[in-house]
């Protein structure tokens, strides 16, 4: 495929459109936004589940598979011998048309081939535990056809992990049910489970079905010649054990020119213990007039909120009504922050795409993507404090439950389980604690919210400690022992100790591997005796602390600011003493007390994780640090795409380091383009007053901005994990898509910091910093229910520094405007 591009945006739709099906990867979307999720493809390949990507997975899909992106919700058609998807996968039958629309929550696939078009509409109502298919099939043709629909979706047995691998049980427990057009999983029902799955039409009869894969594909097929979608037939086969599936069967008939709504509805249902089952259906099973695999009275599933949801779900006007209200929220949602410039590419990420990626992130934390599994990891405490503040201001009262959840999972003493599970919000024992900057992400998620809302009342809710009932004590103490853990663990430089890693993962100064069968997360940590200090945490530590402190000042506790502030301020000294090399900030030291991340070193000389949080924090600004920390990561850390993590990379495994030093050279945390951290450098920018330089590494790494869709392979429309570095075989290549700090950490950053509105607590501070090119723009701005009009002028292409600012007409000191209630035109000159 020599074409470059593969889609474009179509932003007055909010939409990507993908025109070319064979991407460079699966470019995927993300459905439903609170209970029930959906991973959709551009070929309708991907998975649901129920709000836990591994307890709750609902149909199945197969990772890394051959070909690429197997599995998913397919609707085969055979039109008189020829079979074909609109989705272009499975079969791959050339299509006539190919159209994938990627929007807020809804996918649309349409293809077309020989005079009939099918166009499938994906997506989960609000406050609904269901996917809706709309499948709209169109005679475009002169004469009347008669074509043979089939749907197909697999039951994953509910467990994604289990369901990979203890096949000496799965291909015994499966179990289905079939009534009318709903085929009805309900695998352990009978016995600890109280939730079962459907997958249904709800506005049509259906002409035959099949739930057992076997009978329906074949044992040597493929989802790419399935033998009853070949041979035109179902097999109205009943699975019992071995691998259930739902797959309906229509027999089409379209006049010239007629076109036809199918819904599909593939739902989720948990019942209480008491009302597991119904009396109805074992009085169905005694006259035969239920098709069940099941044998005992006992497992008979109560249907009773199946069937009340495809009720609601039976027409076409409902199902529209619903997706209305779906764009609905969402253009509230994206209401709140609405930029208007000359720069198109600013205006989409700004307004559409980059709000949308906080979303997506805040729901799903690192759990379920292309390169997630959905097995591996829940909630990270750090990612999801990070993920939280792109989010805020969209709906801020799941973000104040997010807090609350995530200080839930501290331990008393400051130190916090590394991830908890969404489903049962308990800590992950897997993993653990022991990454010493998890602390300070509490006082960063938990101030932002704050200033969102202005809502105090949170500091004084009860939260336990790990889950425990009874060890309650106000969100505020949590914020204090979070403050105290990284002062109360300080090594020989007054700097604080990393324990397992910091911000960095793969840093692992304490573990010393040797042993591949272990992960270098979860080794034994060999913390005692060692003298291991983060750099990165100490930058951290101060932009976290001088929040803490202003929020204790906010609260009237000023005894605790001061105490506070003296602690910041003896760090600050630290860094400046035993953290600085001479050009720019050291990384770290290690287990025996050697410097990472210096001139002296060999490999690793400079790193950027502490020369963001160093200059975000403006330690030693006075002293020029700030200026020669950026010119060095510009000289040694910046290329074409962005800037590397180090450099130079790591050639060899150094076992006092660990993972980083695991990846060959130009990926990862070993010299990738960890996007994650650029924005921090560009904060540390806008600090030192340097629009020009902020803004171009700002387009470095928003997708926007690309200009190879292909060599960057990955979704365009999102930012990835990683980009591969100056090293790598591919510099530019990107890997780990959508779900990635870089969508929270650009967000602030352009909304923030470059835009420069800020919430603060007593309203709207404006602080740009610009590209000496941009001379307008403005900014619609939604905060506490006070709407701002704020346009910005900047006449003479200045860089920072705000000049005049009127509000309604009237000059204002300063550059914070007092929140008041109304609405507001603000006018700012540069
Ligand atoms: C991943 C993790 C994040 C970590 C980063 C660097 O993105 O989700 O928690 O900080 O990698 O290792
Ligand atoms: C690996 C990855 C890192 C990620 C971590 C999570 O170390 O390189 O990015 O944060 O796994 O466990």
């Amino acid at each position: 495929m020599e074409n470059k591009n593969f889609g474009y945006f179509d932003d007055k739709n909010r939409e990507f459109v993908i025109t070319n099906p064979a991407t460079p990867f699966p470019w995927i979307n993300y459905l439903g936004n609170e209970d029930f999720f959906g991973l959709i493809s551009n070929t309708a390949g991907g998975y649901d589940f129920y709000k836990d990507a591994k307890f709750r997975r609902i149909t199945r899909y197969r990772y890394n598979g051959v070909p690429m992106d197997n599995g998913g919700r397919y609707f085969y058609i055979n039109d008189n011998g020829t079979v074909w998807n609109p989705g272009w996968k499975p079969c791959k039958t050339p299509l006539d048309f190919y159209e994938c629309r990627h929007g807020m929550n809804y996918t649309r696939i349409t293809g077309s081939k020989n005079g009939i078009e099918a166009s499938v509409l994906f997506f989960v109502p609000l406050k609904t535990w269901a996917e809706i298919q709309k499948v709209t099939l169109k005679n475009t043709t002169s004469e009347k056809k008669t074509i043979k629909l089939f749907s197909f979706a697999e039951w994953c047995l509910w467990n994604a992990a289990t369901d990979m691998e203890n096949f000496q049980r799965n291909w015994s427990t499966g179990e289905v049910e079939i009534d009318g057009a709903t085929i009805y999983h309900k695998t352990e029902y009978k016995e600890r489970r109280n939730h079962y799955a459907y997958y249904t039409v709800t506005n049509a009869k259906i002409d035959g079905y099949d739930t057992d894969r076997e009978s329906f594909i074949g044992l040597y097929n493929e989802f790419a010649d399935p033998q009853c979608v070949m041979a035109g037939k179902p097999s109205n086969s009943l699975a019992h054990g071995w691998s259930p599936i739902a797959s309906h069967y229509i027999e089409v008939e379209l006049a010239p020119g007629e076109s036809k709504d199918y819904i599909f509805m593939l739902g989720y249902v948990e019942n209480a213990q008491e009302e597991k089952f119904s009396a109805e259906d074992i009085e169905r099973k005694k006259n035969g007039t239920l098709i069940s695999s099941q044998d005992s009275d006992v497992t008979l599933v109560n249907k009773a909120k199946a069937k009340a949801l495809i009720e609601k779900f039976s027409t076409v006007e409902a199902v529209d009504a619903a997706f209305a209200e779906l764009a609905q929220m969402w253009d509230a949602l994206l209401d709140k922050y609405v930029v208007k410039s000359d720069d198109e590419r600013l205006n989409r990420m700004v307004n559409i795409w980059s709000q949308y990626q906080c979303m997506i992130t805040f729901n799903f934390s690192r759990s379920a993507s292309f390169f997630e599994s959905g097995v591996g990891r829940g909630m990270g405490f750090r990612d999801s404090n990070q993920d939280l503040v792109g989010f805020v201001h969209q709906i801020p009262s799941r973000a104040r439950e997010r807090i609350i959840d995530i200080a839930s999972t501290q331990f008393p003493d400051g130190g916090c389980y590394h991830q908890y599970q969404p489903l049962t919000k308990h800590g992950n024992n897997d993993i653990g604690g022991g990454f010493n900057d998890d602390p300070c992400w509490l006082i960063f998620g938990t101030v932002a919210y704050i200033k969102e809302t202005g809502d105090f009342s949170i500091l004084q809710e009860p939260v336990p400690f790990d889950n425990e009932p009874g060890t309650e004590v106000t969100l505020m103490e949590h914020l204090r022992i979070s403050f105290n853990h990284v002062v109360e663990n300080l090594g020989p430089h007054m700097l604080p100790l990393i324990g397992r890693a910091d911000w960095n993962d793969c840093l692992n100064l304490n573990c010393f591997s040797w042993d591949p069968n272990e992960s270098f997360q979860t080794t034994e940590n060999n913390s005692e005796g060692s003298k291991a200090e983060s750099l990165m945490i100490a930058g951290l530590f101060v932009v976290t602390g001088k929040d803490y402190v202003e929020l204790c000042k906010q609260i009237g506790d000023n005894a605790e600011a001061d105490r506070a502030q003296k602690c910041i301020d003896s760090m600050v000294e630290a860094v400046k003493k035993h953290g600085w090399d001479g050009e720019w900030y050291l990384r770290a030291y290690d287990f025996y007390g050697n410097k990472i991340g210096s001139n002296e070193c060999e490999e690793g000389k400079i790193f950027i994780e502490s020369q963001g949080f160093c200059t975000m924090a403006g330690i030693g600004l006075e002293e020029g640090m700030v200026d020669k920390a950026i010119d060095s990561c510009k000289k040694y850390l910046d290329c074409e795409h962005g800037m590397v993590l180090n450099n130079p990379a790591y050639t060899t495994y150094h076992v006092e380091m660990g993972e980083i030093s695991s990846y060959p050279a130009g990926y990862k945390e070993n010299a990738g383009i960890f996007c994650h951290n650029n924005p921090w450098v560009i904060i540390g920018e806008t600090v030192a007053g340097r629009g020009n330089d902020a803004w171009e590494l700002f387009r470095k790494i928003s997708p926007m901005y690309l200009k190879d869709q292909a060599l960057h392979k990955v979704e365009p429309y999102v930012n990835c994990q990683m980009v591969a570095g100056k090293d790598a075989a591919k510099p530019g290549e990107g890997k780990n898509s959508w779900l990635t700090g870089t969508a929270a950490w650009m967000w602030l950053t352009v909304s923030q910091y470059l835009l420069g509105i800020k919430p603060t607590y007593d309203g709207i501070m404006i602080d740009p910093c610009l590209d000496s090119e941009i001379k307008e723009y403005s900014v619609k701005r939604i905060l506490r229910g006070t709407e701002y009009d704020i346009t910005v002028k900047n006449p003479n292409g200045n860089q920072k520094g705000v000049k005049s600012i009127t509000v309604d007409g009237v000059a204002i000191e300063g550059n914070i405007i007092k929140a008041t209630p109304g609405k507001h035109v603000v006018e700012v000159v540069m």
